[in-house]
């Protein structure tokens, strides 16, 4: 398998609860290390440039103000499989549908206010990586 690397976001649901620590011990436990990492209060147009695919969608302005609410912590995690191990770990987008053990199903209260995000393919992560870090921040070697 190929060492990968993908993008997540701890949402400001996670990060008001405390429970960064515990979710980022838990992608290390997996084999996901962060290679970058920022904690950082989205400004409305970066959470919208973020979101911009989702952007007709009708819940587009609840996400908006859900992820500007308070901070965030954006990170880079790299290991085998990566994009797959973190949709794995993450669990499914509604937390009620979420298996057992998952980071949505330990943490998350509802599918708007989910705890985490994490890229869907290898070509949307290389999107969202460069969207929030420059090359020089990741720290791979
Ligand atoms: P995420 O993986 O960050 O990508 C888009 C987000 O939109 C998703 O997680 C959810 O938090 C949010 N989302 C998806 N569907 C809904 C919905 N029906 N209502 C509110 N938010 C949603």
């Amino acid at each position: 398998m190929a060492i990968e690397k993908t993008f997540s976001i701890i949402k400001p649901d996670a990060v008001e609860n405390n429970h960064v620590g515990k979710i980022i011990a838990h992608f290390q436990e997996v084999g996901l290390k962060p290679v970058a990492l920022r904690m950082q209060h989205l400004s409305k147009s970066e959470a919208e440039g973020f979101y911009a695919v989702h952007s007709e969608r009708p819940f587009f302005g609840e996400l908006v103000e859900f992820m500007t609410r308070s901070a965030v912590v954006l990170m880079v995690l790299e290991g085998e499989n990566a994009v797959a191990k973190n949709r794995e770990v993450m669990g499914a987008t509604n937390p009620a549908e979420a298996a057992e053990g998952t980071i949505r199903k330990m943490f998350a209260k509802s599918i708007g206010e989910n705890s985490v995000h994490g890229s869907d393919s290898q070509e949307n992560a290389a999107i969202e990586i460069a969207y929030f870090f420059r090359a020089t921040e990741i720290c791979t070697h």
